[in-house]
């Protein structure tokens, strides 16, 4: 049997829309599997009863059949699936690294990214390896067509999940076909800014990068109070607030010691709507660890 922790991950920052992915060091999920003549899946935890335990129509029966590697396989959610924090990602990492030793696979960590992202496609509708690059990997990911680019960087965050569910399949669907030029130049420059951000370990360039003017205003009209919780965080000291990957978790970036302010200031705003919400206190850290 063997057994791998993966983390949550928060896609986007904003300005990288599909591309940009920092590992979180909290919450995360646990993946047990054990050789099997076919794939099982028992799954356990957070919002476990909307996971599908048919291996057709699970992430992680996905990453079992593109590795060839039938298991028995117990998920452990402490992610909670349609939450912006990479749910379906953690289980399909941890799924691929667990299945690759099983099965001594011999695949290095960067060659799983792409067999755990084929198991985002089954949620999603698309392979994309934003989250399932950072849960493997750890740290700061760029995930592009031709490769990925993983930086080790040491940045504190504030996440605020409320009790409001979101897809994210109908959060791909409000992201607008077409934009103006203005608004790439835009998004490109903050984009590069929250990369030199990460590579200096500074909280104020990698908030400023954050801004975008092109995917998050259309998807902030699904999370309610987004708007004020976003500027509530930013008076309690963030450097910068934007939608953590697909919604509806809010995301903010800032120094250590202003995380408990940041995190209180978010969930009484969301109480404010008369909406419940849960903030962790969390840094960018590792990726997927075998037990
Ligand atoms: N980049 C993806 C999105 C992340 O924002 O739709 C969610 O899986």
């Amino acid at each position: 049997m063997v057994t791998v922790r993966a983390p949550a991950t928060s896609a986007n920052l904003g300005s990288g829309f599909d591309v940009f992915g920092v590992a979180l060091d909290r919450p995360a999920d646990v993946v047990r599997v054990e050789k099997a003549n076919k794939t099982t899946i028992d799954v356990t935890g957070a919002g476990s009863q909307y996971i599908p335990e048919d291996p057709e129509k699970n992430t992680v029966g996905a990453v079992a059949q593109a590795l060839d590697a039938p298991a028995r396989i117990e998920i452990d959610k402490g992610v909670r699936p349609a939450s912006g924090l990479g749910s379906s990602a953690a289980s399909a990492a941890a799924a691929a690294v667990a299945l690759n030793v099983l099965y001594d696979c011999g695949l290095t960590r960067k060659e799983l990214v792409p067999i755990a992202a084929k198991g985002e496609a089954v949620v999603s509708g698309d392979a994309h390896a934003d989250n399932v690059a950072p849960a493997i990997l750890g740290g700061f990911t760029i995930a592009t067509d031709d490769g990925i680019t993983q930086i080790d960087a040491d940045i504190s965050f504030v996440t605020c999940l409320p009790d409001i569910v979101v897809s994210t399949r109908s959060a791909r669907q409000v992201v607008p076909k077409r934009t103006s030029i203005s608004k790439v130049v835009d998004t490109v420059g903050k984009a590069a800014t929250i990369t030199a951000g990460m590579t200096r370990n500074d909280p104020e360039l990698v908030g400023r990068g954050m801004h975008d003017t092109i995917v998050t205003p259309a998807r902030a009209e699904l999370i309610e109070g987004y708007d004020t919780v976003r500027k509530a965080a930013l008076q309690a000291g963030a450097t910068g607030v934007t939608i953590s990957g697909a919604g509806p978790a809010i995301i903010a970036v800032c120094y250590d010691h202003a995380q408990r302010a940041i995190a209180n200031a978010m969930l009484d705003s969301f109480a404010e709507f008369g909406v419940e919400s849960r903030a962790y206190q969390t840094h960018i850290g590792d990726g997927a660890q075998i037990f």
